[in-house]
């Protein structure tokens, strides 16, 4: 990596100016702009050709700064935030009028988080405002877990990416919607349900997650769309069914399959391990987008920890349009 210091003095110049950077995080990279100024917000919506119906986050580095961000912090948000933050949380809070409309597509509430990787969170400590920044992807695309990933679909149309190294965690945040008292999951990302357990009560009522959800406008059900057709289930199952299979591609956990050709088959961690399955899912999915597979079979994860949220973007990313 270059130097470190001038490379944060140069996405601060960058973002000072107006213009997109893209940021590591320890999610997935992010596309950001001055929160504060709708013209550089502009530039996300245009440089993802995202529609303007699905609203970005909101990052800083405090939670004295989150306070100058939502209207009202409810006990239970300072609770969250003081236990998971920085972290893969991100807080829906009511919105405070300085933030534009334009980065919340118009509603009233504001999603908010503290990224825990150690350059953007000096980034962020140098600004004198917070970044709004979605996923560093074409709209409907798998999110960026590499500098490489986001130079490959966007380096064109930013003028700088701040090389973070791989992100550690690898899946999106977890969202949270805080009204009062009550709490919602919006959606399931890096931070596991059984972590949030252990601080809030969370019934299946309150995930409100479906594949696709009007409570997170961005969660359509065909987002984490690989290019190619993908089923998740049973991968030696649905194998059987399948006359020629040598252009399948596989994602499993740690299983192999005889008679795949070997750089069509990724297993997602050798020793089963979930939070390593969720860092390696996104870069998975990009390498078996390649024109010699035509399918992707993806193995459905155990339904606990991080194998949620992994079986969420799956899920996602099989979702056929009719
Ligand atoms: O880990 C992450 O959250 C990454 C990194 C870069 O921080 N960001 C990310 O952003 O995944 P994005 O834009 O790809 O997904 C954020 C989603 C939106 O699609 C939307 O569903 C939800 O967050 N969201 C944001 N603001 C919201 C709001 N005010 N109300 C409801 N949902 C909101
Ligand atoms: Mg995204």
């Amino acid at each position: 990596m270059a130097d470190i210091g001038t490379d944060i003095q140069r996405a601060a110049a960058y973002l000072t100016q107006g213009d997109l950077v893209a940021i590591p995080t320890e999610t997935v990279y992010g596309l950001a702009a001055n929160a504060y100024d709708e013209a550089a917000v502009v530039k996300i919506f245009e440089a993802k050709n995202r529609p303007a119906f699905d609203p970005l986050i909101v990052h800083t580095h405090s939670i004295a700064q989150i306070a100058t961000i939502a209207r009202e912090v409810p006990d239970v948000a300072y609770k969250l935030a003081e236990k998971f933050m920085p972290g893969p949380l991100t807080l829906i809070l009511p919105k405070a009028e300085r933030v534009p409309l334009l980065v919340t597509s118009g509603h009233d509430s504001v999603g908010v988080r503290i990224p825990r990787h150690p350059l953007t969170l000096e980034l962020l400590r140098q600004l004198p405002f917070p970044l709004a920044a979605p996923s560093a992807n074409p709209f409907g695309y798998v999110s960026p877990t590499t500098a490489q990933h986001v130079q490959d679909q966007l380096g064109d149309r930013i003028p700088y990416i701040l090389d973070g190294g791989a992100c550690p965690v690898g899946i999106e945040s977890t969202i949270i919607r805080v009204t009062g008292e009550e709490i919602e999951v919006l959606r399931l990302g890096g931070l596991a349900l059984e972590e949030l357990a252990e601080v809030v009560q969370i019934s299946k009522a309150k995930i409100k997650t479906s594949s696709s959800n009007p409570d997170a406008p961005g969660m359509l059900s065909s987002h984490y769309n690989p290019g190619k057709k993908v089923f998740l289930g049973e991968v030696g199952e649905h194998l059987k069914s399948i006359g020629d299979t040598s252009r399948v591609g596989i994602i499993s956990l740690k299983e192999k399959f005889a008679g795949i050709p070997v750089q069509h088959q990724i297993q997602l961690s050798a020793s089963g391990d979930l939070q390593e399955a969720a860092r390696n899912l996104f870069s998975a999915l990009r390498q078996l987008d390649t024109p010699t597979v035509d399918t992707i079979l993806a193995e459905r994860m155990p339904d606990q920890g991080l194998g949620r949220a992994i079986n969420d973007r799956l899920q996602r990313a099989s979702f056929q349009e009719e």
